[in-house]
């Protein structure tokens, strides 16, 4: 099915932010869609695309519901939910942007999108295992977004935080979100393989969230996943 045709199927029934929010929720729990990159369901994911291609906030999304749509605004809407539900495109990658540790990250098909089970941990400084006051030089490994060393950057205040990866797309994307949070100063990127290009630093703390999903596992994920990349 292209766009037209997606286009086509809600006919001229649409109006109202409330409409869309609706119909891309039905949609979307209809299609069996796999959320655990995003909103983790149908209405959250729907309210993502819908807020982004509006310019707004997902919360905006119940005040505003009565307002009716621009023609120009239907045809954004109905491109990102084409992407969403038949492209299988994850939400992150069509708005541009994910959340970790309350944060906002721009992301796009050149990074993992956040997720590590150790944005917990890190939010809490590592307590009680970690003395904040003896951190002063921190490293994380396969930074991706960057989205660890950033959030590492802000809870250890003092900490200086070298960052790497083996690849340079993925750098691109980890220097403009250090940009958006004015941390060029204290977070330095590294193009390196593992320890390759960091010899003689020494750490007080060494972060990690590496690649984790082999061959087989790979075969068996969903169709979300395999934007990611390899
Ligand atoms: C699972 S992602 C984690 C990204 C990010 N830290 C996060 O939690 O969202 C793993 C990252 O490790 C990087 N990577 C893979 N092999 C590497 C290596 N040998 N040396 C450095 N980075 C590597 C990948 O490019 C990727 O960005």
């Amino acid at each position: 099915m292209n766009l037209e045709q997606y286009t086509a199927l809600a006919g001229d029934a649409l109006q109202t932010i409330t409409d869309f929010r609706r119909w891309g929720a039905s949609r979307f729990a209809a299609a069996g869609l796999d959320f655990s990159q995003g909103q983790q369901h149908p209405r959250g994911e729907a309210d993502a695309l819908l807020a982004a291609a509006l310019h707004l906030e997902p919360e905006d999304l119940a005040e505003l519901g009565a307002a009716r749509l621009l023609g120009s605004e239907k045809t954004t809407i109905f491109k990102h939910f084409y992407q969403r539900e038949i492209l299988r495109r994850p939400a992150a990658y069509i708005t541009g942007e994910a959340w970790f540790a309350g944060l906002r990250f721009g992301v796009d098909e050149r990074v993992l999108i956040p997720r590590s089970l150790l944005e917990p941990f890190i939010e809490e400084g590592f307590a009680p295992w970690v003395e904040a006051s003896q951190v002063r030089r921190i490293l994380e490994i396969g930074t991706g977004s960057g989205c660890m060393a950033i959030t590492l950057a802000l809870r250890f205040p003092e900490a200086e935080v070298d960052a790497v990866d083996i690849s340079a797309d993925a750098l691109a994307v980890a220097h403009a979100n250090i940009r958006r949070y004015g941390l060029e100063d204290r977070v330095h990127l590294h193009q390196s393989d593992l320890f390759a290009a960091l010899e003689g630093r020494r750490y007080d703390l060494i972060l990690s969230n590496p690649p984790y999903v082999d061959a087989t596992a790979m075969a068996e994920l969903t169709p979300e996943y395999r934007h990611e990349p390899r």
